[in-house]
């Protein structure tokens, strides 16, 4: 294994680096770990009194959603293979585990006067054996399947979700809180309110993902709120895991410049600068004014956060989480004001796939990291960032994944590069996935893990990758070689 990560290491310093990665050692406390999410591995849909979430009905009723038309009722079947999956962690060497909470596994309905002891049992099971192996959970309180009872109530367009889940949070602090230290409140902001709500008909474009983005961030903020009860006694971190890719202009031209500097602060910035700054981004509230005064609006179609919201929101975030995967090219739209509003119209800015050969994609999504991290330590004031999602996909079974492990290798080499070069406050890793689950749309088909699981297998019997095999082995050594 080391000779395979020598040859991929050499080979991605001669080409681009500028920078001998393999002289570098990881700080001690730098933790590497794999990240999950409830409903895509967890199956037991329906077992133990969990309760009908938004992502069983999006899988058993709305259906075309998903390309395969698949579900995540067995997924992966982790939610009856935690000595097994324990197992595997040990073996990949990781230091914490990303995973998320069944918000309907803790209160079935959404509604605070049903609660499910198995739900709670099974995650008390789940936390306090990763810790008997050394191994730190980082819980993400909520990654998308909220009960279908508050989805019925409006769902991330409902302004009382902040007080929902700020109970369901309430309740994860005082059951888990003296073990788990790391606490993700919210995953991936903008893919919830821009991506996410395409599967939902008939909502308004240009008003809909911003209605979703304030009550997002209402609804960190009254996580927040609820865990400075428990700050003094339990120590541990929150943030979100926001989520952003590197934007490269496509030409040198001043428009595409801006264009791509916009579309950081409208993807990652819109969440972001509220919790570090205390308002959305400048350009936002400004591009969106205008855009909606040009369009005959009254008001901004940008919902004001209120004083108070915003006044908490300003250091809402003990270190900024970040999911990464891409590098796109970016265009300007050049100032059209459609009359139809939508978020991508105000945010002026074309995305392009790059559509790169493998090996130079593979380099430039490790150089955008890079690109990304110092953007951050700019913007941000050099706050401590954590890596909560980073990961490489293929449509096909391949335990044979060669790229994934130069992906692997090529940021792990980026990585040491912006923590001892660039001097960037970087302190940890997770790679997405764990293991091959259900991705969403598109169902089975798409496979990010580094363990391989048979999905016609009854039993999901999981295997190795050669990725496995890359990560654990710069895991376990800190280093590169
Ligand atoms: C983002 C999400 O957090 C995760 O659920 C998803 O599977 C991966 N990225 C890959 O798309």
């Amino acid at each position: 294994m080391e000779l395979t990560i020598f040859i991929i290491a050499f080979c991605y310093i001669q080409r681009t680096l500028c920078f001998d990665a393999t002289l570098y050692k990881f700080p001690n406390d730098f933790s590497f770990g794999v990240a999950t999410s409830a409903y895509q591995i967890e199956g037991a849909w329906n077992v133990s009194g969990k309760g009908y979430s938004y992502w069983d009905y999006i899988t058993h009723e709305v259906k075309v959603v998903v390309e395969d038309g698949s579900t995540g009722d067995v997924a992966c079947d982790s939610y009856h293979k935690t000595d097994v999956d324990i197992a595997l962690l040990k073996r990949l060497g990781v230091n914490h585990y990303r995973f998320s909470i069944a918000w309907t596994r803790i209160y079935p309905t959404g509604m605070i006067n049903n609660i499910s002891r198995d739900g709670i049992a099974y995650y008390d099971n789940l936390i306090n054996k990763l810790l008997d192996a050394g191994i730190k959970p980082w819980v993400t309180i909520y990654h998308w399947d909220h009960p279908y009872g508050i989805q019925r109530l409006g769902g991330w367009f409902q302004p009382k979700m902040a007080d929902y889940i700020a109970d369901y949070a309430d309740l994860l602090f005082k059951l888990y809180g003296d073990r788990v230290k790391t606490w993700i409140t919210i995953n991936e902001p903008y893919s919830l309110c821009v991506n996410a709500i395409n599967v939902m008909a008939y909502i308004p474009k240009g008003f809909a993902e911003y209605m979703c983005g304030q009550n997002v961030l209402r609804a960190h903020v009254a996580i927040w709120r609820v865990y400075q009860k428990y700050r003094s006694t339990q120590n541990g971190k929150l943030s979100m895991a926001f989520n952003v890719q590197a934007h490269f202009p496509a030409t040198d031209s001043p428009a595409d410049i801006e264009a791509a500097e916009r579309l950081n602060q409208f993807a990652f910035g819109w969440f972001v600068n509220p919790v570090v700054h205390g308002n959305y981004p400048k350009v936002m509230i400004d591009t969106i004014a205008s855009y909606s005064e040009k369009q005959g609006f009254k008001e901004s179609r940008l919902p004001p956060l209120s004083p108070e919201d915003l006044a908490d929101l300003k250091g809402s975030c003990d270190f900024i989480g970040l999911n990464t995967y891409d590098v796109y090219l970016v265009s300007s739209n050049n100032g059209t004001v459609d009359v139809n509003p939508s978020y991508s119209n105000d945010c002026g800015a074309n995305i392009i796939d790059p559509n790169w050969n493998v090996s130079y994609a593979i380099h430039m999504k490790a150089k955008g990291l890079g690109v990304l991290l110092n953007w951050i330590k700019k913007n941000y004031n050099n706050p401590e960032v954590r890596i909560t999602e980073q990961g490489y996909w293929e449509d096909a079974r391949n335990v044979f994944d060669f790229d994934r492990s130069a992906y692997i290798v090529a940021n792990t080499a980026q990585m040491l590069k912006s923590i001892y070069k660039d001097k960037v406050n970087l302190t940890a890793y997770s790679y997405w996935s764990f293991m091959d689950n259900f991705e969403w749309n598109k169902g089975y088909i798409r496979k990010y893990g580094l363990i391989d699981v048979d999905f016609k297998d009854p039993t999901r019997k999981r295997r190795l990758k050669l990725s496995a095999g890359t990560f654990s082995t710069i895991a376990s050594n800190r280093k590169l070689i």
